[in-house]
C-alpha cells in the first residue's frame, strides 16, 4: 500500500508565518510523526505540499516524493495533484499532515479490515465527546455509512452526531482514480473536499477507532498545545515503563528522541530536549533545561542549563550553572553555582564550585579552580585558549589572560591577574603587592579625637 500525506495548507487558524505541519510537537515537527506513524504500513510515501514548500522539504526523509498544490482548492484536489501517484491496482492511504497523535498500530488494524471486507474506502472514524470542528459521520438505518458532513456546511447541527472523520482513509486505487473527478466544491468553503470521493464509490466501510485522542486535528495553537500535552504524556509513560522515576510527569518535558537510563530520577520543572542521552542512577532537576547532552552514570544535575555538553560518571553541576557547548566534563568533576563553561574541556575530579567562567579552556586532573575565577578568552577579536595542567590550584578570583598556560602542580595567587605562562611546581602571584604603615591610621585618628575634645 502506499501513502500520501496531505500537507499543502498554510494552516489559517494557526495564524504563523510557518507551515502548520512545522510547528513541533514534543520537539519534533508536526509533520513528521504523521510520517513515522504511517512507515509501518506504507511501502511508499508521497506528501503534496503548498505552502513552505521549500521549508517543509527541509524535514522530509530522502526517499520521500514531493508534489505540489501551489493554489489550495480543498483536500480532493490535494490528492488530484498526486494524480501520478496512484496506481489502480494498489490501495492508497491518505492522512492528514496536522494528527500528530495518530499511531502505526492503529493503522494497522484498519489495514486489516480493509483488506478484509474489500471495499473501496475504508474511513477511520472514531466518537468524540467535543466533536466540534470536525466533520461528522452519519449513518444509515442499518449502521452503515451513509455520508460525512462538515460542521461549517451545515447551521443546525444535530448534537447527537458524535461520530468524527479522522481524516484517515484506505482507498482503492482504482475507485479514487474513477471517482476523483467527479468531486465539485459546491459547499460554503468552495473546495473540492476528499470526503466527497465517499459520496462517490459504491462500497464504505467504517472502522470506528476506539482513543479518539489519536485523531486530534492540529488547526490551532490551543490544539498544538493539547496534542503536546497528549504526546508529552504518552513518553513519559513510555520511561517509566522503562525503569525511570518522574516525580511529576505532568511538569516534565521529554522529547521522543531522548534516551534515559533505568533508575534515573527526574524532578519536576526538568526539560530534556533534542539528541540527549542520559545515563542510569542519574538525578536530574528540578528546573534543569539539558538540550543535546550526553551525561553518563550516577551523575547529578540541579537547576542549570546544558546545551551540547558531554557530562561523564559522577559528576555533579548546579544548582545554577550553565554548560554551553562543546563542555566536556571527565568523571567527578564537580560545577557548581553560578559557574560557567564553554567550550572547555575539564579532567577527572577537577572542581569549580562558586561563581567561575572557563572558555576555550583545557583543564587537567584534580584542579581546584577557586571561586571567581575568569579565562579572559576574548581580546575582542580572537577567543584564546587557557590551559591548566593537572593538580593546579587557582586562588579566588583569578583573572587568567588567554593564551596562557600553568604547569602541572602550580599554585596561583588568589585575585591574580596572570598573563604570562607559568612553569610546573611554581608559585604565580600577579597582583600588586600588599603596603602596610604601621601606626599611620593611629596618629590621624588621635588628632581628630582631638579635634573633637577641643571643640565641646
Ligand atoms: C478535515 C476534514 C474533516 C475531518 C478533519 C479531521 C475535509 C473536507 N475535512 O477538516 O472532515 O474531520 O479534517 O482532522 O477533508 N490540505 C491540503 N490542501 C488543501 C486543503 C487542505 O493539502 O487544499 C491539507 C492541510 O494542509 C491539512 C489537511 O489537508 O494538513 C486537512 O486540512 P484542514 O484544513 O486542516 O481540514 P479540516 O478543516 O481540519
Ligand atoms: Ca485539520
Amino acid at each position: 500500500m502506499k501513502c500520501l500525506v496531505l500537507a499543502a495548507g498554510i494552516g489559517k487558524r494557526m495564524k504563523s508565518r510557518y507551515s502548520k505541519v512545522l510547528h513541533p510537537v514534543c520537539g519534533r515537527p508536526m509533520i513528521e510523526w504523521v510520517l513515522r506513524a504511517v512507515q509501518s504500513v506504507a511501502s511508499e510515501i508521497a506528501v503534496v505540499l503548498g505552502h513552505g514548500a521549500d521549508e517543509v522539504r527541509t524535514v522530509l526523509p530522502q526517499n520521500i516524493k514531493v508534489f505540489i498544490q501551489s493554489q489550495q482548492l480543498g483536500t480532493a484536489h490535494a490528492v488530484m495533484c498526486a494524480k501520478q501517484f496512484v496506481s489502480p491496482a494498489e490501495d492508497l492511504l491518505v492522512v492528514y499532515g496536522d494528527t500528530p497523535l495518530l499511531r502505526s498500530e492503529t493503522l494497522e488494524k484498519c489495514l486489516k479490515v480493509h483488506r478484509r471486507e474489500k471495499p473501496d474506502v475504508t474511513i477511520i472514524s472514531t466518537r468524540m465527546s467535543d466533536p466540534s470542528g470536525y466533520g461528522r459521520v452519519v449513518r444509515d438505518g442499518c449502521g452503515s455509512f451513509q455520508q460525512v458532513i462538515e460542521e461549517r456546511d451545515i447551521e443546525e447541527f444535530d448534537r447527537s452526531l458524535n461520530e468524527v472523520n479522522t481524516g484517515v482513509y484506505i482507498f482503492r486505487g482504482a475507485a479514487l482514480l474513477e471517482c476523483l473527478p467527479k468531486v465539485t466544491n459546491n459547499n460554503s468553503q468552495q473546495e473540492y473536499y476528499l470526503t466527497d470521493v465517499l459520496h462517490k464509490v459504491r462500497k464504505v466501510t467504517i472502522f470506528e477507532a476506539e482513543d479518539s485522542q489519536e485523531f486530534l486535528g492540529v488547526n490551532t495553537r490551543v490544539q498544538l498545545a493539547e496534542a503536546e500535552r497528549i504526546m508529552r504524556m504518552r513518553i513519559c509513560e513510555r520511561m517509566m515503563l522503562q525503569g525511570v522515576t518522574i516525580v511529576d510527569p505532568n511538569n516534565t518535558y521529554i522529547d521522543d528522541d531522548v534516551v534515559v537510563g533505568r533508575d534515573t530520577t527526574i524532578y519536576p520543572m526538568t526539560f530534556l530536549m533534542g539528541r540527549t542521552v542520559v545515563g542510569e542512577g542519574c538525578s536530574i532537576g528540578p528546573m534543569t533545561r539539558i538540550k543535546d547532552c550526553k551525561i553518563g552514570d550516577d551523575a547529578t544535575v540541579i537547576s542549570s542549563d546544558c546545551v551540547g555538553a558531554e557530562i561523564s560518571d559522577g559528576v555533579t553541576v548546579g544548582p545554577f550553572a550553565r554548560l554551553r557547548e562543546g563542555t566536556v566534563l571527565k568523571r567527578d568533576v564537580k560545577i557548581g553555582n553560578f559557574v560557567e563553561v564553554k567550550k572547555s574541556v575539564l579532567n577527572k575530579g577537577t572542581k569549580a564550585q562558586h561563581l567561575a567562567y572557563l572558555g576555550d579552556s583545557t583543564i587537567g586532573k584534580g584542579v581546584n579552580i577557586g571561586a571567581g575565577t575568569i579565562t579572559c578568552n576574548f581580546d575582542g577579536v580572537n577567543k584564546n585558549p587557557t590551559v591548566i595542567e593537572d593538580n593546579v590550584f587557582v586562588g579566588s578570583n583569578t583573572s587568567l589572560v588567554a593564551p596562557v598556560k600553568i604547569g602541572n602542580n602550580s599554585v596561583v595567587g588568589a585575585g591574580s591577574v596572570i598573563t604570562k605562562d607559568v612553569p610546573p611546581h611554581s608559585l604565580a602571584i600577579g597582583r600588586a603587592r600588599q603596603v602596610i604603615k604601621e601606626g599611620r591610621f593611629l596618629k590621624k585618628h588621635e588628632r581628630r579625637m582631638g579635634d573633637a575634645i577641643s571643640e565641646k
